[in-house]
């Protein structure tokens, strides 16, 4: 059998992942930026019912920003959250692989992280060292990473 035909194994397909997918290092000052376009989709929220805006800006490995706010319904269950509005606006463009996420929650008084199903989602299209930043301002943020704030993903291998 030549090893074109040898089927990867999960543990083939991450060793060759690690070595050569070139990583994507965001700066502090992109990080920033994007919060600041985060903070600016949660002014569009569509939030009557908790009247809790969150904005997501997701910047994507081709360099584009995605952003995205939380949706609510009247049926308060079809809420759809700004993170994965933001995501899912990226894939509409074509775009599916995540370098840094950050979050705004301006009325919080404490950093709010992504909710369960965001992180789910999140992490379909992410490694798990990207950054996510997430806040209610610049001056109080928390910075961790897709794996930090999902771990235990006992369905990675089917994404990779
Ligand atoms: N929400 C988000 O959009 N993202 C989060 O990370 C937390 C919660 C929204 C859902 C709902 O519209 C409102 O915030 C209150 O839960």
């Amino acid at each position: 059998m030549q090893l074109s035909e040898k089927k990867a194994t999960p543990l083939t397909r991450s060793f060759f992942k690690e070595a050569f997918m070139e990583k994507i290092v965001v700066s502090e000052e992109k990080l920033l930026e994007l919060f600041d376009s985060a903070m600016q989709a949660s002014r569009v929220s569509y939030s009557p019912y908790s009247k809790f805006p969150v904005g997501a800006a997701i910047l994507t490995s081709d360099g584009r920003v995605f952003t995205g706010c939380n949706i609510e319904n009247r049926s308060y269950g079809l809420t759809n959250c700004a993170e994965r509005t933001a995501m899912f606006n990226a894939v509409t463009e074509g775009a599916t692989k995540i370098a840094a996420v950050a979050i705004a929650t301006p009325k919080s008084d404490y950093p709010v992280g992504p909710c369960g199903a965001c992180r789910q989602v999140l992490t379909e299209f992410g490694d798990g060292d990207v950054p996510v930043i997430f806040g209610p301002k610049v001056e109080n943020l928390k910075k961790s990473t897709l794996a930090e704030l999902y771990p235990f993903d006992s369905l990675h291998e089917l994404a990779d």
